[in-house]
């Protein structure tokens, strides 16, 4: 069941959407750094709370900042999540929290889902990763999932058309990908790596929507 409109969609849209929360906490929740107890997590981009509700049942012990820069989507997450729940909240991006006292370095954990895809590449994507490498110790793991440039040419009008054929099966008019702005992998290893990460390595993929495990070099 899904708790709102937001998600509704977001469902229809992206394959697997349902399990992206519970397959980002896991991995995360098992990395050599996060796994200890009572460590912090960051939450980039939280939207309307999917991440959180799966870290919380996940791992009640880890103590979490949830930030985004929208103010509805924030009050959405707070309502779901409850005003008990042990999160700090920030209304803000990445790029300005990392220089607050006492942000860089914090981290045990990060998770980005769905959100490198709306920046544009043009500094703003190198922006947001550096962002979050800063705010990480160093060994510890970044789990991304984003909308991707297919790495199969030869299948992409096939790829294209399966994503728009999953759409209407899900009851919606086809939707184009304006305001996103997908990368392919050379671009985001150059990225990530500039950044200040290893190599991303995908653990998981739907269609065009892919996940990485990213670590903070030391
Ligand atoms: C497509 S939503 C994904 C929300 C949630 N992660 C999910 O999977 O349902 C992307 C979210 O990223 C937020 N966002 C955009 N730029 C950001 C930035 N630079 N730092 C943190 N969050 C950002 C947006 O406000 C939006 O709520």
């Amino acid at each position: 069941m899904h708790s709102s409109g937001y998600e509704r969609l977001q469902s229809q849209v992206i394959p697997g959407y349902s399990s992206l929360a519970r397959l980002s906490v896991a991995l995360l929740a098992a990395s050599p750094v996060a796994q200890a107890d009572g460590v912090e997590v960051m939450v980039a981009g939280c939207g309307t709370g999917a991440e959180l509700l799966e870290a919380m049942a996940q791992r009640p012990d880890w103590r979490l900042t949830a930030l985004d820069p929208s103010a509805e989507m924030l009050q959405e997450a707070r309502q779901r999540l409850g005003e008990q729940a042990t999160v700090q909240w920030r209304q803000s991006t990445v790029e300005s929290l990392v220089d607050e006292a006492g942000m860089a370095g914090r981290f045990a954990g990060a998770l980005s889902v769905l959100v490198l895809q709306s920046l544009p590449d043009d500094g703003s994507k190198l922006a947001f990763l550096t962002a979050l490498a800063r705010c990480l110790q160093p060994g510890a793991q970044l789990v991304l999932v984003d909308l991707m440039q297919t790495s199969l040419p030869s299948l992409e009008d096939q790829l294209e058309h399966a994503w728009q054929g999953f759409q209407r099966a899900s009851g919606l008019d086809a939707s184009s990908q304006e305001g996103l702005h997908p990368i392919g992998l050379a671009r985001l290893t150059s990225l990530v790596n500039a950044a200040g990460f290893g190599d991303p390595a995908r653990v998981f993929q739907a269609l065009g929507f892919e996940g990485f495990l990213l670590q903070r070099l030391s």
